[in-house]
């Protein structure tokens, strides 16, 4: 590893005990992950846990660049966080300021340019080493890939952090992609994909397990192309994750369609562990955008999954994700996306405006679509996937499933927790609800969650 040290920067001093950390996510659920590690490192360092940024000693912003809002919003908190940092030095009392993640692996030292009030910048291959970065003294910047094992270096969450954290818990067991969609950074910014040991992350999952979670999303970038080095895939992994005691309910994300092999399809019928929700992005239904994308898929490939999926398990709940107006997309190509949508009947599904990223192959094509049409055809996809979610929820009306209820409601008396379709439900039940599957019939639905009654337990442990 090489850490390059930024001679411009200014020196933070050594600090006293009871020191506070305040972590910020930004972006997808791999950052969650992240964000918690770096919250685990922090407080084995002796920090406590802040929800006040002006209360904290140290700040991590874990960052997000997969669309240009994401940065920007980065380096408009990193203003409000310099004067904080400054009201702080008035008071005598230092503050570090650590941006990880993919913005900083993207812009590296670009970062301590324009801001300089920033004293670490870490990539998300390398926040293992947050420790030794915040001693350096001076600005330093780490966005090396290493070869090291950041995951073996990781200390394990404390009991307490992992029930605070709740009862549904995320546990990353591939990063990279390798894919090189043209639009997309992520290739760049997390590196080649890689695989955990099925051993250490069954591990892991047994901790969490032990310690009071019971709901785990296995994630990764391209979750589906999990394989480790004994050969082990996703399919396998999900049903020995389902064999640990308190497992009691499996969810995985996000997937490619070019990985979505038969077991893990079968999976959704042998695997009563399973959550039946499938999160297949495919960005677009035009096969000659699809192309252009990069994507080595067309629509009717993405079709016959889907069509597969629905045959082993009838009740899954799809969703994906779509970027309008890629550089060439037409309207007839936008038709197609929305003919696609209607084909397949989404449960939710996530709608972008193409955003040029530098550095990525599509941020060079001559044809970028106009804003005001990219603002336009959003609004008519956006318009269409609410429709179907909001079918999806009343559908749901009378039907009885297993909840496993995370926290208490906005009404005194109630609960909420997530449907095995992903969608919020509250309903009345006793606190000690709290971490176990309860089964709740739904009795209304509401803009952005169902309402539930609890009902007789019949089989506790299925979805
Ligand atoms: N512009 C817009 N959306 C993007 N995504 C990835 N890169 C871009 C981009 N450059 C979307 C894709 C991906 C999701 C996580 O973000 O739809 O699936
Ligand atoms: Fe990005 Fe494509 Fe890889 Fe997904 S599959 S992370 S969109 S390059």
């Amino acid at each position: 590893m090489s850490i390059r040290v930024s001679p411009s920067a200014e020196a933070t001093p050594a600090e006293a005990r009871e020191k506070r950390v305040f972590v910020k996510s930004f972006g997808c659920q791999m950052n969650v992950y992240d964000s918690q590690r770096m919250t685990d490192i922090a407080l084995k360092e002796g920090y406590r846990e802040t929800a006040d940024i002006a209360d904290a000693d140290l700040v991590v912003f874990n960052t997000c660049h997969i669309r240009e809002r994401a940065s920007e919003k980065l380096y408009s908190e990193l203003g409000k966080a310099r004067e904080i940092k400054q009201d702080r030095a008035a008071l005598g009392r230092s503050t570090q300021l650590v941006v990880a993640g993919c913005v900083a692996q993207a812009e590296g030292n670009e970062i301590l340019r324009r801001q300089n009030a920033v004293d670490v910048v870490v990539g998300p291959q390398n926040y293992h080493r947050l420790p030794d970065l915040l001693r350096a003294g001076r600005a330093v910047v780490d966005t090396d890939f290493g070869l090291d094992d950041k995951f073996d270096a990781l200390p394990a969450p404390s009991r307490q952090a992992v029930r605070a954290r709740g009862v549904s818990a995320f546990v990353t067991v591939q990063e990279g992609c390798d894919k090189f969609c043209a639009f997309c950074v992520v290739p760049y910014t997390r590196g080649a994909e890689a695989s955990r040991p099925a051993g250490k992350i069954l591990a892991e999952i047994a901790r969490l397990a032990e310690a009071g979670a019971r709901e785990f999303t296995l994630i990764g970038q391209n979750v589906n192309a999990y394989r480790d080095g004994e050969g082990e895939v996703l399919a396998g992994l999900l049903a020995a994750a389902a064999r640990l005691p308190g497992v009691v309910r499996l969810r995985y994300s996000t997937s490619h369609p070019n990985d979505m092999d038969e077991a893990l399809i079968e999976a959704h019928v042998d695997n009563p562990k399973l959550a039946p929700y499938l999160h297949l992005p495919v960005q677009s239904g035009s096969d000659r955008i699809l192309k252009a994308m990069n994507r080595r898929h067309d629509a009717a490939a993405y079709l016959d999954i889907v069509a597969r999926a629905r045959r082993a398990r009838p009740d899954i709940a799809l969703s994906s994700d779509f970027i309008v107006g890629f550089p060439g997309e037409t309207e007839v190509d936008f038709e197609a996306t929305l003919s696609l949508v209607r084909q397949v009947g989404f449960a939710s599904a996530f709608a972008f405006k193409y955003s040029s990223r530098p550095g990525t192959p599509a941020a060079e094509a001559g044809d970028q679509v106009p804003a005001h049409v990219k603002e336009e055809r959003l609004k008519r996809l956006q318009e269409l996937l609410e429709g179907q979610r909001q079918a999806f929820n009343r559908a749901t009306i009378g039907a009885r499933f297993g909840v496993i209820f995370d926290k208490t409601g906005r009404h005194p008396g109630q609960l909420i927790g997530r449907s095995p379709y992903m969608q919020a439900v509250f309903a009345d039940a006793p606190p000690d609800a709290i971490g176990r599957m309860s089964q709740v019939e739904v009795i209304d639905v509401r803009p952005n969650s169902l309402k539930g009654r609890l009902v007789e337990a019949q089989q506790s442990e299925e979805t």
